[in-house]
């Protein structure tokens, strides 16, 4: 089994070039199916999900083409087929199959989909939106399935701004009868991009981006092509690092404005960094103040970023409190935190973090999930000693080509087997 083997206390420096977007892309790629001959997509990362994704296209009966990080994909040949259970259990995404295949062929099969495990995680929301639209929803077991003698535009209300359900019922809508308006629709940029997408697509779509999105559907759709947002969790992420142990690094191909609360926490606790177009230069926030931070939907702070931030947080010269909105059980690596020495605890959906504390290295933590693996890994970098990460094919789940790009700032780290 292999592990990530981390030497931490390296000041990294250098550039760090931020990929496209994990949660962008995840749904990008399902959309494809919405055409009926070709799409394109530009800046595809090098990611699992990615992998399991284009498993599934080929289930599907679509062909596609990959150039460096540009995906062709064709889909002429197009099949409805049930989706298996060993790949929709893979990632959270999948669910996005539901939405194109509902919209094209009226029928879908797809067991429950995967992903971390941070939460209960419903998807009664997708649902409701697909019923509200005229589907059939039965669930058996595991399994869902879903038919429609045909979809109409409808009036739909979502009861939490959910990412996952803006996009799927935006996916579903692109081949319903007439109008169909979202009403407190997630704002993420990821919406907007697969909003950008459909559009090019044919597809006339207003609002994306906003609490209200209209979709007019029923048109034929072809021949779209986009191009991944960058990655804004790689980017925090990365900036976080900077902050923890950054000698001038410099983090490249980020949009300013998808960042802006984790930029506005980070000057809070009294990081500096200099901001120029696509990119952030930013260098170890010497004396880290402790500060209350609070997940939110966008354009609040992400609860993707509230993983690495606590390890900052780890640093600060006293108290510090994270209240998670969005997820009941995204403290897990926080408790881990604790093996390399950090002063955590966490009670209900609030998580307090004593600091100052140095981190020391520790052996064989398992990753629990995605963020938390980033977490765990920043941790490592800020670490006296040797750190050993197992289950490390959760983070490569989503940062690409993590291992290279640290490498090249500085960082002593590698996969072992
Ligand atoms: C997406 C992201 C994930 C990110 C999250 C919030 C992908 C693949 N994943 O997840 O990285 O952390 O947005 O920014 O894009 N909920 C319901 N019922 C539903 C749907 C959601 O109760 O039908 C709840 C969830 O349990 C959670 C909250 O709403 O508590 C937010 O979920 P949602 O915005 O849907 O997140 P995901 O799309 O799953």
């Amino acid at each position: 089994m292999s592990k990530l083997k981390i030497e931490g206390g390296n000041l990294l420096t250098g550039t760090i070039n931020i990929s496209g977007a994990k949660n962008s892309a995840v749904a990008l790629l399902p959309a494809s199916l919405l055409c009926f001959t070709k799409s394109k997509i530009y800046k595809v990362p090098k990611i699992r999900d990615i992998e399991y994704l284009l498993k599934i296209l080929k289930i599907l009966n679509c062909t596609y083409e990959i150039n460096n990080d540009e995906i062709e994909i064709n889909t002429k040949n197009l099949k409805n087929a049930p989706i298996p259970e060993e790949l929709s259990e893979q990632m959270r995404a999948s669910y996005y199959f539901m939405g194109t295949l509902l919209g094209r062929f009226k029928h879908v099969e797809i067991s429950f989909p995967g992903g971390c495990n941070i939460g209960a995680r419903p998807i009664d929301l997708h649902i409701k939106g697909f019923e509200a639209l005229g589907a059939t929803v039965t669930k058996i077991k595991n399994k869902y399935i879903i038919d429609a003698k045909e979809l109409i535009g409808t009036r739909i209300y979502l009861d939490f701004a959910s990412v996952g359900a803006t996009i799927n019922i935006m996916l579903a809508s692109t081949y319903a009868k007439g109008e169909t308006i979202i009403e407190n629709a997630a704002r993420e940029p990821e919406i907007v991009n697969v909003a950008s997408y459909l559009i090019s697509m044919g597809c006339k779509i207003t609002g994306a981006g906003t609490s209200t999105i209209i979709i007019e559907g029923g048109k034929k759709l072809d021949n779209g092509v986009t191009e991944v947002f960058p990655d804004r969790i790689e980017a925090a992420t990365y900036v976080i690092l900077g902050a923890l142990i950054g000698k001038d690094l410099h983090i490249k191909g980020l949009i300013k404005d998808h960042i802006n609360a984790v930029l506005i926490k980070l000057k809070d606790v009294g990081a500096s960094f200099t901001v120029n177009p696509g990119e952030i230069i930013i260098s170890k926030c010497e004396e880290v103040l402790p500060t209350k931070l609070v997940t939110q939907v966008y354009p609040g702070f992400p609860t993707d970023a509230q993983q690495p931030f606590t390890v900052l947080l780890t640093q600060a010269n006293g108290t510090s409190t994270i209240t998670e909105n969005i997820y009941e059980s995204r403290f897990v690596s926080a408790n881990l935190l604790k093996q390399m020495g950090a002063k955590t605890k966490s009670q209900k959906n609030i998580l307090t973090i004593k600091g100052k504390t140095p981190l020391k290295g520790a052996k064989n933590i398992e990753v629990p999930d995605l963020r938390g693996g980033a977490a765990l890994v920043l941790a490592a970098l800020i670490a006296k000693g040797t750190t050993t990460l197992t289950n490390i094919s959760l983070i490569l789940r989503g940062y690409e080509d993590i291992v290279e790009k640290l490498t090249n700032v500085g960082a002593k780290i590698e996969i072992i087997e």
